[in-house]
């Protein structure tokens, strides 16, 4: 069984000790399909302090954000997970060349690896900044933004814990916008997003304003490759945080 290694990638192939190795991440046993706990193993074993706050990357791009968020909060384990191969190993190579040891990488889908890796309440922050909008009605499906990945996403977020997305995409926008409301609501989002979220009676995220981090410019969010790019193109930025109730 491959699944949750993201389309067989392989993982032994990263630069320095930046990438997560197959012998960390090992094949998922066949009784994981019946037994999903038996798939899950913790990522803050991978870190030199495992015990520091953790947090998660999804679709990190050439790295920009990591370094310098990284750089700025030594004290916090960072997971850039990319699933494009060139971009995760410029990014990994850029991790080991600036020497940040509490920055690892994963070439992998990180829906997925959610899904079926990553046990629950481990993690502080997960960071979703300009991910891809796939514009085209038949390609929605393979947006990071779905109810079940906001399912997901409150099972493996510590009470307290954000997910924190940024995009200059209007149309996926609207549709977070659209998705974040049936997750901010009373009474959670009903059914939706398959069984990983209990019916509850209040709302499963609350919805705050997102702050951009002490380094970013003044006239920036989070700074990244896109960031520059977009609004160089005069496209200004949408962003928001869920907190985990
Ligand atoms: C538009 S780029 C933005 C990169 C970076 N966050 C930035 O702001 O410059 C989106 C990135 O997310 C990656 N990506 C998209 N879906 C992903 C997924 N499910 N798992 C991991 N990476 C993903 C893409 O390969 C791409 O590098």
């Amino acid at each position: 069984m491959s699944f949750g290694l993201g389309h067989g990638r392989q993982l032994d192939d990263a630069p320095g000790v930046v990438g997560v190795t197959a012998h960390e991440l090992p094949t998922l046993p066949d009784e994981a399909i019946s037994n999903p706990e038996l798939a899950r193993i913790d990522p803050r074993g991978w870190f030199r302090d495992p015990a520091a706050p953790f947090e998660i990357e999804i679709g990190s791009g050439k790295g920009s954000f990591l370094l310098q968020e990284a750089a700025a909060n030594p004290g916090t384990n960072y997971l850039g997970i990319e699933w494009a191969r060139e971009f995760y190993l410029y990014a990994a190579d850029r991790v080991r060349r600036r020497s940040l040891a509490n920055v690892r990488m994963l070439h992998t889908d990180a829906s997925e690896f959610l899904r079926w890796r990553c046990p629950d309440a481990v993690v502080r922050v997960i960071h979703l900044y300009y991910s891809d909008p796939w514009p085209k009605s038949r390609h929605h499906k393979n947006r990071v933004i779905q109810d079940r990945f906001l399912a997901q996403a409150h099972r493996v977020l510590m009470p307290g814990g954000e997910l924190r997305v940024v995009t200059d995409h209007v149309e996926l926008w609207a549709w977070c916008e659209e998705h974040f409301a049936r997750w901010t609501q009373a009474g959670g989002p009903g059914g939706v997003g398959g069984n990983a979220v209990p019916a509850g009676s209040g709302p499963l995220f609350v919805r705050r304003d997102f702050v951009a981090p002490t380094w970013a410019d003044d006239d920036e969010l989070i700074g990244t490759n896109y960031e520059k790019k977009t609004r160089a193109e005069g496209r200004p930025p949408n962003a928001c945080v869920l907190v985990k109730g």
